[in-house]
């Protein structure tokens, strides 16, 4: 049998993104603009978006950033805080401002610190998302140092997500960027509201990646890349074809400067060529068949969105990631940098 060489699929969407705002967004958003339809922007501005003004205010600045001639649909988020107003959430959802809400634990990760201290503090509003239909998108890590990092996701699971979907059977919830084989499991095992999330990073590397002869701080993100046999169940659920995971890149640029450093911020940037990326493992893992369900359908689905119209077509053949990215001055070593994929995007 010889191998496809190019893959066609309806246009995908992405599910996790980090746009940012400013020069640097007018400089990221055509990367992810030129390959997918829409996406599921993060709210971890400085300060957070947490009101339906703030949200609708940052649309329009994407929108007004976005080179003219692109088709592109940013969908955006509520940063829950403890003091959110159930109401603020509902009147977002009724004037389709937000399409989720996103819990950070506080100082979980990047732009956490307004986050929840405790998952409790929100109730109120998770009972009024679960009435409106507004998912919650979950960065799952316990905050607790004294858990070792490698086991925070584990740790969030049995501390607070089991508890969270018996407390809202009816509620939406994204497991966002899965990394652990823990929440695989815990995805697959739960009803057609809960499903997840998975980053081109966390199909690709284990936590070897970050210490190849030195310490590799492009390779770092938040939740970090675990061990190796977790790298293989997400594979493993990501091109099984069940609706329950789905395309999130979690493509989070940062400078690289602020990431070469003595405290090296969290995020990778695989924005340039996620597409390429993501193909790349389903065609190792013979599983192109499946990569249009995980890219353009399984999300539109579970967030009750049409699919996108037109397609867009992956070509077999070299790619060559470049060092460096120039985003309107400020440069980013991006995901892939200097590697050869085996997949080229045409549009
Ligand atoms: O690695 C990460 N970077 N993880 C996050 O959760 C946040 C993100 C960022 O905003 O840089
Ligand atoms: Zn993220």
């Amino acid at each position: 049998m010889t191998a496809i060489s190019t893959l066609t699929i309806r246009r995908p969407d992405d599910w996790h993104v980090h746009l940012r705002d400013g020069a640097v967004m007018a400089g990221v958003l055509a990367h992810t603009a030129r390959q997918f339809a829409r996406a599921i922007v993060m709210p971890n501005l400085s300060p957070p978006v947490s009101t339906v003004d703030a949200a609708r205010a940052y649309r329009a600045r994407i929108m007004a950033a976005l080179p003219a001639g692109m088709d592109f649909t940013p969908l955006m988020t509520c940063y829950l805080t403890d003091g959110i107003d159930p109401e603020e959430l509902a009147r977002g959802k009724a004037e389709g401002v937000f399409t989720a809400a996103k819990l950070y634990p506080a100082h979980a990760t990047t732009g956490s610190a307004h986050g929840v201290t405790d998952v409790k503090n929100i109730y109120p509003a998770l009972e009024r998302m679960q009435e409106v239909g507004l998912p919650l998108l979950v960065h799952g890590e316990v905050t607790d140092h004294e858990v070792d990092i490698f086991d925070r996701e584990a740790v969030f699971i049995e501390r607070t997500m089991m508890q969270l979907v018996r407390d809202f059977p009816a509620l939406k919830v994204v497991f966002e960027h899965i990394t652990t084989k823990d929440a695989a499991e815990f995805v697959s095992a739960q009803g057609a509201n809960v499903a997840a999330t998975i980053t081109p990073q966390h199909l690709h590397i284990n936590r070897n990646a970050m210490f190849v002869g030195g310490i590799r701080p492009h390779m770092y993100c938040l939740p970090v890349a675990k061990r190796e046999f977790h790298r293989l169940a997400l594979r493993q659920v990501a091109v099984s074809g069940s609706p329950k995971f789905f395309l999130g890149t979690d493509s989070a640029p940062h400078a690289v400067g602020a990431k070469e450093a003595a405290c090296g911020c969290a995020g990778i940037f695989n924005a340039p060529f996620a597409l390429e990326s993501y193909t790349q493992v389903f065609d190792e893992e013979g599983a192109l068949d499946k990569f249009e369900g995980f890219a353009s359908l399984h999300g539109p689905a579970f967030y009750g969105l049409p699919v996108n119209e037109g397609t867009v077509t992956l070509e077999r053949g070299g790619e060559l990631v470049p060092d460096q990215i120039d985003a309107n001055g400020m440069p980013i070593v991006p995901f892939h940098a200097g590697e050869t994929l085996g997949w080229r995007f045409k549009k």
